[in-house]
């Protein structure tokens, strides 16, 4: 959460910075800012809402920096005002900080400054942070920082400029992604690495504690002892044309369409279909640690969490492993009991989310292995780890998960594989698993094929105010996938529930004004799905059904169906995902919604 971009060199850091913030605006977008220096003054420029609004300050005021340093917010401390947005500078503006993450002494930190008369403008936690420096600096700014990072607590990605040094910009992490790219005779940070990709695939990442100085020539890096230290680069994988928009008119947009490629991407390499089997070769753990699993425990949030619950019946259906899912935010401060013979797999498609990152470091203090499901390389999660396997999506920008959480679900299939075939599963049900897999690509585009049909049914469907998603057994975890980008995006109320529920309760709410969207791709138990699709159409709800296409006993229930293509039941949830994630984007569009950025949400939830 919160956007850090920064540029030291011979380019034109006011555009490199704007340009750069584009790219992190999904980390939050109610107002920017950018601060540098010129000729020994220190300048800056805020406003409230998103960047576009920034860049044409910068331009009507003709700001021109020689290094510079910018900030997207998602508030946390302080509502979204232009005295709230970062910057934040010192009272004579001799510096500027933007940081990202939460000072949680900043309130200690605050009197004691106030004490010694210091007069803060805003009610942000990070202003204490420039008046720290600006009180400990006699001349040595990278000693004022580091007495200033060393009273901080919390989690936090900071960077600051000062006017005494045009040449450098000094940077700290604690449990907050920065990434530092090292460019020809230039550098960049930024929150988030795919920011750089235009500009370098060179890069390290700032641990905790760490704090770097970076100039155009040189990066210097010290660690919490304040010894100077030598950080090996990594080289970035993908190609900056992989976080444009290109044609499309929203990311998320194009993300969905991505899946089939991305699914693609997922499995490529992994299948060993000699043996009806998986292998993943990043995965650095010891054979012995997956054969002797007993129990798995899986951690995420959001649709992460929704992944790992799918992935949940899948371990336990065919490798017959004992399966738990937990919401990370509440597992952590749970003091969870975890038995010798837990396998945790923590689900993460930023490798960023705190909760998860807390939840991990909760049960490696435990000494329980992690393996990780992750998408991003380097970031916090992979490196809080036992192993991680990666997603390989690409680049997910639009703030609600699509491709990440399809390419989620093609992992934990993988790894079900991969578990099962070390126990029961035959060589032949391996293969025939594996070969419903391979389908799953030109399936998936069979879904987007028919997008003509999402943006009609859009059309009759974009005005009602809440809605439910039903399903059983694997369509149940889709249900609640379904309901959350529903809402996220087009802000109807929607309840993804388990349709047998429905009559504990929620039944209440039925009305004509509620349509249901009963997901009905699950062979197991359609008969008893039927019975509560007659239930919901007895209350007058308008009923969607998502059914395979060789379903044919829907008998004239529903009022609408949408088709998607047959596959075994494990695998259903991602058909029938592309086409709740259809539904959603249209009916999002339909209502005029900012579907890439929409309100009060965030990319990387890296606060708790
Ligand atoms: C929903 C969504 C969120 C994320 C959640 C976890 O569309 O995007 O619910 O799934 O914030 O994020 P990651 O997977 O990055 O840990």
């Amino acid at each position: 959460m919160c956007g850090i971009f920064g540029y030291v060199g011979p380019g034109d850091a006011v555009s490199i910075v704007i340009n750069g913030l584009k790219k992190l605006e999904y980390r939050g977008y109610d107002s920017a800012g950018i601060a540098g220096v010129k000729n020994g003054q220190l300048k800056y420029a805020k406003e409230v809402g998103k960047l576009s609004v920034l860049e044409k300050e910068v331009q009507d005021q003709g700001l021109r920096f020689d290094i510079a340093i910018g900030h997207t917010r998602w508030a946390t401390h302080g509502v979204p005002t232009k005295i709230n947005a970062h910057p934040h500078l010192d009272t004579n503006h001799t510096l500027a900080v933007v940081h990202n993450g939460i000072i949680e002494n900043h309130e200690s930190l605050r009197s004691a400054l106030k004490q010694k008369g210091v007069k803060f403008v805003s009610d942000t936690d990070t202003e204490v942070v420039a008046h720290l420096i600006a009180s400990f600096y006699q001349g040595d700014l990278l000693e004022a920082f580091r007495q200033t990072v060393g009273l901080l607590k919390g989690a936090f990605a900071i960077a600051v400029v000062h006017k005494d040094f045009p040449d450098r910009i000094l940077v700290t992490a604690n449990q907050c992604p920065l990434v530092v790219g090292v460019g020809n005779n230039e550098a960049f940070i930024a929150s988030d690495s795919h920011a750089l990709a235009k500009h370098t695939r060179e890069v390290f990442f700032i641990s905790d504690a760490e704090i770097a100085v970076v100039t155009a020539d040189k990066v210097e890096v010290f660690d919490a002892k304040h010894e100077p230290i030598s950080k090996e680069l990594m080289t970035l994988a993908y190609e900056a044309e992989s976080i444009e928009k290109g044609s499309y008119a929203h990311f998320t947009l194009k993300e969905i369409h991505e899946q089939p490629q991305a699914i693609r991407n997922a499995m490529g390499s992994r299948f060993v279909e000699e043996y009806g089997s998986v292998t993943f070769e990043e995965l650095k753990f010891d054979i012995n640690d997956l054969i002797g699993v007993q129990r798995i425990l899986i951690l995420g949030c959001g649709s992460s969490y929704h992944a790992g619950l799918l992935g949940s019946y899948m371990l336990e259906d065919l490798a017959r492993i004992p399966t738990q899912v937990e919401i990370a935010s509440e597992f952590r401060y749970r003091n969870p009991i975890v038995k010798s013979g837990t396998l945790i797999i923590a689900i993460s498609q930023s490798g960023e989310t705190a909760d998860t990152i807390a939840a991990v470091k909760e049960v490696r203090a435990k000494g329980t292995k992690v393996l990780a499901i992750c998408n991003v390389q380097g970031s916090t999660l992979t490196r809080e780890s036992d192993g991680c396997i990666f997603l390989r999506a690409g680049p997910e920008i639009g703030v609600c998960s699509t491709k990440g959480f399809t390419t989620q679900v093609v992992v934990l299939a993988l790894l079900t594989v991969l578990l099962a075939r070390m126990r029961h599963m035959s060589k032949q049900e391996g293969q025939d698993f594996l070969h419903h897999l391979q389908k799953l690509p030109d399936q998936v585009q069979q879904v987007l094929n028919n997008s003509a049909q999402f943006e009609k049914l859009a059309k009759k469907y974009a005005n009602y105010d809440s809605a439910f998603f039903i399903g059983r057994r694997y369509m149940f975890p889709t249900s609640l996938e379904g309901a959350l980008k529903l809402k996220e995006i087009s802000y109807i109320n929607s309840s993804g529930y388990a349709a047998g529920e429905m009559k504990h309760g929620p039944i209440a709410l039925l009305n004509p004004k509620c349509p249901v969207f009963a997901l009905c791709a699950n062979k197991t138990t359609f008969s008893k799905l039927e019975s509560n699709l007659r239930e919901v159409k007895s209350r007058g709800s308008p009923l969607v059904a998502i059914a395979e296409e060789g379903l044919n006993h829907l008998g004239g229930i529903p009022d609408d169906i949408i088709r998607v293509p047959e596959t075994i039941d494990e695998l259903e949830p991602i058909l029938v995902t592309v086409a709740t994630q259809l539904l959603a984007y249209y009916i999002a569009n339909e209502r005029g919604a900012d579907i890439d950025q929409p309100r009060n949400l965030a990319k990387s939830v890296t606060v708790e």
